[in-house]
């Protein structure tokens, strides 16, 4: 196709701001306990409990022998950190990790901690590594003796393996807590630190800004704080407080998600790594209102007036000089200067637009009073239109609110349409944060759409002034919710394709927009080839059939293309596709493992074999 492109040399476009493109960490699909969090030990206080129907326990992850068993009484590490194991003399416990297990590599270290409590006399400790094939390092021994005191240890790998255990065996009667084993590379080498690959690979997109840590992990669940007296206060939304400080005294969380959180990695250390990375720190606090398909709103004065003050020593914690309390707090976790502060959000894609901005309006207040510096982030529901989104931006827009973060997960389709959405938004005001968008799959195609929407957000920079793609990180053991950004098991992470894109986009934000105009037909076919996670649609221009079965032979889906299209993605390595005028060339094509969207049944995975068959003639 012909096209011209007429660049206006005598205009200047709006600004693009260096911050516009960053990142969306949740903790959702382990992203951080079993992800970024470089803790080797699952479950390391002996705190899980059931979490979402699953079968947690306080002993997930462990296996005994002898006599060994989890106590709840006052002899505990302390009030947040209830749980402790009892060893007797001659028994043992093993952690098993994450998934296949404990991932060592050859040559390097990996420190190991324990809180243990035995009587005077000691109880000799013996520690190893190891896998079914024999030891993976050296056997380690410590004393412990008296009330509870740390041990450390350091283990050095004799063998690569990712299916590790650890074993803590006691000689004589003990008590223990805080099993702990991390490798010494972490990423700047910090202690309770993050996983180096997957920090390094977030730190390569170069972020202009990391909002944390959700999403609907925030604002689901109760919003009391935890008890304790009683011990637990079960399912709590995302309380940042219980997140810093010593790890042994933060109070362990079952979440939104389905599991449990140690909550090790923790507001200090995200704050921590936005500053490593040079992005804008972007916190989320829950406005009292549940969305995530909960929708209920909190109707308690005195609990929303808590959750304020929280937010207001929260803006403390990172920007408050060392003489105050919180700043104090953090000068001791070992960050004297401030965290720098600038933009947080109130609130996660509540339903209830009206009983949301009750609430976001007593939060803005209290903090425009105090910190007039901070720009707070209201939303627009769940949705990218409709009558919730239409009433809470009216809301929003009514107040004067400065910046709103809007959500939305569609077909490539639906972004290729929309690269115009933001063309027509009131320059007046709000400014936008597109807080989470993803184009639904992994693939080239998906990529593809998101880019070619992306170039619409920055047209659009003097509206939209932050966007960031979502979810970041999946554990693939542990899927709630895709596409995802980056992925990964227990000692490799990749990238999707979609984080290229991100890539590109971040690595290279231009300083304006430089008016243009193009004229001509873009090209509606032409060859496209590539090797992997390469989607596209099928249409009837070069197929007459196509059958999906499962891999157990069950029919899923079938269309003759009659009526409509139907698409479906490659998975990442089981050899290429060439596709021409949006449709595939090869014939009796014969693919395993492959994500469908089959008519209106939406997203699912399906173990399936996928066969096309090329129209004849
Ligand atoms: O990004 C995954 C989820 O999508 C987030 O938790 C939520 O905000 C949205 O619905």
């Amino acid at each position: 196709a012909d096209y011209t492109i007429d660049v206006d040399t005598t205009r200047t476009g709006p600004k693009i701001d260096d911050s516009m493109y960053g990142v969306f960490y949740e903790d959702i699909n382990r992203a951080a306990d079993g992800g970024l969090y470089a803790e080797l030990v699952q479950n390391r206080s002996f705190e899980y409990e059931p979490a979402d129907n699953r079968s947690y326990t306080p002993l997930t992850s462990w296996d005994t022998k002898g006599a060994a068993k989890v106590v709840n009484d006052g002899g505990r590490l302390n009030e947040r950190n209830r749980n402790y194991l009892t060893l007797a003399a001659g028994s043992s416990v093993t952690n098993s990790g994450y998934n296949t297990g404990i991932a060592v590599r050859k040559g390097k270290r990996y420190d190991f901690s324990v809180r243990a409590r035995t009587d005077r006399t000691g109880a000799p400790l013996t520690l190893t590594l190891h896998d079914a094939s024999g030891p993976l390092a050296a056997a380690r021994r410590i004393t412990a003796r008296g009330g509870w005191s740390q041990y450390k240890a350091s283990f050095t790998a004799t063998r690569t393996s990712a299916a590790g255990r650890l074993t803590v065996a006691s000689a004589a009667p003990a008590a223990l807590d805080m099993i702990s084993l991390f490798p010494r590379d972490t990423y700047q080498g910090r202690e309770n630190g993050l996983r180096k690959d997957l920090a390094e690979k977030i730190a390569a997109l170069k972020p202009g800004f990391l909002r944390f840590p959700g999403g609907c992990l925030v604002n689901t669940g109760s919003h009391e704080a935890y008890d304790e007296k009683s011990g637990w206060q079960r399912q709590r939304s995302y309380q940042w407080k219980d997140t810093i400080g010593p790890v042994e005294q933060r109070a362990t969380n079952s979440n939104f998600w389905g599991y449990n959180q140690s909550y090790g990695l923790g507001y200090y250390e995200y704050f921590q790594f936005a500053e490593d990375t040079g992005a804008m720190p972007l916190p989320v606090v829950p406005a009292l209102v549940t969305g995530c398909g909960q929708n209920k709103a909190t109707d308690d004065p005195a609990l929303l007036k808590r959750h304020v003050q929280d937010t207001l020593d929260l803006i403390e914690f990172a920007n408050g000089p060392v003489s105050s309390e919180w700043g104090k707090k953090r000068a001791r976790m070992g960050h004297p200067a401030p965290f720098g502060l600038t933009h947080l959000e109130v609130g996660n894609e509540e339903n209830l637009p009206e009983e949301f901005f009750a609430r976001f309006k007593e939060f803005r207040a209290a903090i425009e009073a105090e910190h007039p510096e901070i720009t707070v982030i209201s939303n627009s529901g769940p949705d990218d239109s409709g009558p919730v989104f239409d009433k809470a931006w009216q809301l929003n827009r009514d107040a004067n609110v400065a910046m709103v973060d809007e959500h939305y997960y569609n077909s490539p389709q639906w972004f290729l349409e929309n690269n115009d959405r933001y063309d027509s938004y009131d320059r007046r005001g709000p400014e936008v944060f597109l807080g989470e968008y993803a184009s639904q799959g992994n693939t080239f195609g998906n990529a593809l759409s998101e880019a070619a929407f992306m170039t619409g957000l920055e047209r659009n920079a003097d509206v939209v002034k932050l966007a960031s793609y979502a979810p970041l990180l999946a554990n693939e053991d542990y899927v709630q919710w895709k596409p995802n950004m980056i992925w990964y098991d227990n000692d490799q992470s990749w990238g999707s394709a979609n984080y290229e894109t991100q890539k590109l986009f971040m690595r290279n934000t231009g300083d304006e927009v430089v008016p243009s105009k193009s004229t001509g037909t873009p090209a509606t076919s032409g060859p496209i080839t590539g090797a992997v996670g390469l989607s596209t649609w099928a249409t009837s221009a070069a197929y007459d059939d196509v059958s999906v079965t499962g891999a157990d032979g069950r029919p899923l889906f079938s269309d003759d293309f009659s009526a409509g299209d139907a698409k479906w993605s490659r998975a990442a390595g089981k050899g290429e596709w060439a596709v021409e005028d949006g449709a595939y060339v090869q014939s009796d094509e014969t693919a395993e493992n492959t994500l469908v969207t089959a008519g209106d049944k939406g997203w699912q995975d399906y173990d399936l074999k996928v066969r096309a068959t090329k129209k004849s003639g």
